[in-house]
């Protein structure tokens, strides 16, 4: 990754108000409304204390998608979520009474007088259906219960903004409405950049908003002010379309529905919605000879088009939601043997890691999709937007690790195709697959962000765990010499790794960084596992005992003096940081280094904690929150782990941001750094993955 300066640390946190609602199992800086894939990541900016009808949702970046919600209850308007005005009219805020998140869920009560609102924004992570995983688009249902034992009138309204298609609000979108079984909303920019970013939002493609036409439905498009107002006065929509296509921030068109519930006692079913950004193609990918591929999103391959997608997905709401609850209820179990605590991070960043990523198909020369050509794209969000980033897979491996390793497979494949086509110049692993996300088009000048002992260590160390998760050999066999090239570098470059940086870039660079060197050990010996598994013992034995003979200088080099920890680097007998990469010698089985080690850093750990964590390293107070889970995960007293497990969670729960969970934090305080929404959160399944 590279580091962006960026002003994010500086927008202003709000004020401290006391939270009025139950939360469940806490308050999240920021929470995941529809959060699906790089460019469909709506999110609640909490802070210490907003409610759902307290500010606008955000896309992952801050920056305003307009999504507002009305009930009428007996003639009264109350507004729900997004927080409109509406000249002229007449409505009341309804007052939050809970929020609970879990894997997939964000779930908010909201009273509008006597009728409590049950909303549940549901994102699917289905990661055994490549259709369904791929498919961006998310779910919102509202069933609404009278809380005072009376039947009462109700009607519902929602809409979204064009701000959900562009960075750039003063461009020229266009929209139409479709009125069949299904009513939706299309709306896109009316001149498009293929593969084009502006603000981190695609430029191609187009927002869909969607609900079923049950009877008491009605839409419309056209101003805010407009459509809302006619909601709040008469309860219903007028069933027609603004053609006047015009500039996003232009009389701000909006794209809305409404449904007659008609007299409510006990609970409705629930209504529901679904919203999404689709384009095709979605990648742009490199081949040999710099040649370019497009790639689509794998869910074409079962439906022709987006229409019939988006009718199986919303006529799919119940069993989407018995998955969704079957597939949180699974997580929760695993983590909370770990602990509450835990269960509670992981739950919180189960959407945003796989929200960085697509799943796309190629075609044949005849035109079909080919199905065996499956591969998966990463999104390095935040910062900055490089392509399938290796030392971004590689701390977010866990989640996939976890939840279906094909997944892991289908990450590192680009990776491995781009680099066997012989384009990439240099002899270490190559950084990632393309500066800008969704151009996967590779660095044939070999000037990717140099990281050559982390790149090629990760590498070695994911696919030697796919293999032994999967059993599946495909990999090593088919990329065997670029694997073994790979475990050449590390001979000659990581038991003393130069001046280099580390996947810690922000930190600066350093010679004969110890962590590097851990790194650099495992992938040799990981390449060990490797040859043993094709059958090739020379190498493997050979391999090994490199590996060992370098544990054994190493522990010399890389050991303080007074033998309490372990250094940042070599000869700095006060230095230290968190040797993470001791948990890849766990993940493998491989055991490389003595318990000796572990005990030692599980002890410095011990007594080296802040409020908010033990930092990363000497040189800041900061820390990462994918680094603690992992050192959690590699600390050999389960005391030692339940203090980093707990100090992340008091950072994610402590309300002094407002932006989707960030990774990089202060230790002494618990206030974040320029990270956001990354996916390297998936790393807070560490725990999960070894069990
Ligand atoms: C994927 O979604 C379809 C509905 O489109 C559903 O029938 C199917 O069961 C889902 N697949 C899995 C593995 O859950
Ligand atoms: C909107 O603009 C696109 C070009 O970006 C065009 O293909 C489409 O037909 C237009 N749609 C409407 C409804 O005008
Ligand atoms: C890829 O798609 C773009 C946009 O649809 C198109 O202009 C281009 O010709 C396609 N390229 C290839 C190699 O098919
Ligand atoms: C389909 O993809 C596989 C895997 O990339 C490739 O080996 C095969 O040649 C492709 N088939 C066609 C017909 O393009
Ligand atoms: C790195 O460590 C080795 C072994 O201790 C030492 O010989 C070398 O001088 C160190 N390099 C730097 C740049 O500190
Ligand atoms: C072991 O591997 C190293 C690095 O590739 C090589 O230089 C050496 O010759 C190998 N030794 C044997 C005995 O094969």
């Amino acid at each position: 990754m590279f580091t962006l300066l960026v002003a994010w640390a500086l927008l202003l946190v709000p004020a401290l108000g006391a939270v009025t609602w139950t939360a469940t199992p806490f308050n999240p800086a920021s929470v995941p409304l529809a959060v699906r894939s790089p460019y469909l990541s709506a999110w609640l900016a909490q802070g210490s204390g907003t409610a759902l009808n307290g500010a606008w949702p955000t896309f992952w970046t801050g920056s305003i998608l307009g999504w507002a919600g009305y009930v009428k209850v007996d003639g009264v308007a109350y507004n729900w979520l997004g927080d409109p005005a509406v000249p002229g009219t007449t409505f009341t805020k309804a007052t939050q009474k809970s929020l609970k998140f879990t894997s997939t869920q964000s779930v908010f009560v909201m009273t509008a007088g006597p009728v409590d609102l049950t909303i549940t924004f549901l994102s699917p992570v289905e990661p055994t259906d490549m259709v369904n995983q791929s498919l961006p688009l998310s779910y919102y249902a509202v069933s609404a219960a009278s809380n005072d034992g009376n039947a009462h009138s109700v009607q519902l309204y929602t809409d979204i903004s064009a701000e959900w298609v562009t960075g750039d609000n003063s461009l020229t979108a266009n929209w139409s409405t479709t009125t069949g079984s299904v009513l939706t909303h299309q709306v896109q920019l009316a001149s498009q950049t293929q593969f084009g970013e502006v603000g981190d939002h695609i430029q191609q493609g187009s927002a869909y908003h969607s609900t079923l036409n049950t009877a008491g439905a009605t839409w419309q498009t056209g101003q805010d002010t407009v459509v809302r107002a006619q909601f709040i006065n008469n309860g219903k929509l007028a069933n027609s379309q603004d053609t006047a296509f015009r500039a996003v921030s232009d009389r701000w068109p909006v794209f809305a529905f409404a449904h007659d519930l008609g007299s409510v006692n006990g609970a409705t079913a629930p209504v529901v919605f679904s919203v999404g950004h689709i384009r095709d193609p979605a990648i742009q990918y490199i081949v040999a000879n710099n040649g370019r591929q497009n790639r689509s999103l794998f869910f074409w391959t079962r439906f022709s088009t987006v229409a019939n997608a988006i009718s199986t997905f919303l006529n799919d709401y119940a069993n989407a939601l018995a998955r969704a609850n079957a597939f949180d209820a699974k997580v929760n179990a695993d983590a909370t043997r770990i602990s509450s605590d835990y269960a509670s991070i992981v739950a919180l960043s189960v959407r945003q890691g796989f929200g960085a990523t697509e799943i796309t198909v190629s075609r044949t020369s005849s035109g079909g999709f080919n199905t065996s050509d499956v591969l998966m794209f990463m999104k390095e969000i935040s910062s900055d937007g490089n392509v399938n980033t290796v030392d971004v897979i590689f701390p977010a491996w866990p989640l996939f690790l976890y939840t279906n390793p094909t997944l892991g497979k289908q990450l590192l494949l680009p990776l491995f195709e781009y680099q066997a086509t012989g384009q990439y110049p240099n002899k270490w692993s190559v950084h990632d697959m393309g500066a800008s996300y969704p151009k996967a088009i590779g660095h044939n000048d070999g000037n990717d962000e140099p990281m050559p002992v982390e790149e090629s260590g990760n590498m070695l160390i994911m696919t030697l765990s796919y293999t032994q998760k999967s059993n599946d050999l495909s990999l090593i066999r088919t990329y065997f010499n670029l694997l073994d090239q790979w475990t050449q570098f590390l001979i000659t470059d990581s038991l003393i790794p130069a001046n280099q940086i580390s996947t810690d870039d922000f930190a600066g660079s350093l010679a004969n960084q110890t962590n590097l060197a851990i790194k650099g050990i495992v992938g040799i010996k990981a390449m060990a596992e490797i040859a043993a598994l094709v059958g090739d013992t020379a190498r493997s034995s050979n391999y090994s005992s490199i590996a060992a003979s370098y544990v054994t200088q190493w522990q010399n080099f890389a050991t303080a003096t007074d033998g309490t920890h372990l250094t940042l680097s070599y000869g700095d007998s006060s230095s230290w940081g968190l040797s993470y990469n001791m948990y890849a010698d766990k993940l493998l089985k491989t055991n490389v280094f003595p318990t000796s080690v572990y005990d030692m850093q599980t002890n410095w750990y011990s007594s080296h904690a802040n409020a908010y964590g033990v930092p990363l390293d000497t040189r800041h107070t900061y820390t990462k929150s994918d680094w603690e889970i992992w050192t959690a995960g590699l600390v050999t007293s389960t005391a030692v782990r339940d203090l980093f497990v707990s100090s992340v969670r008091n950072y994610a729960a402590d309300g002094k941001s407002s932006q989707p969970l960030g990774d990089w934090y202060e230790t002494l305080d618990g206030s974040v750094e320029g990270f956001r929404a990354r996916p390297v959160v998936g790393g807070h399944l560490a725990l999960l993955a070894l069990q």
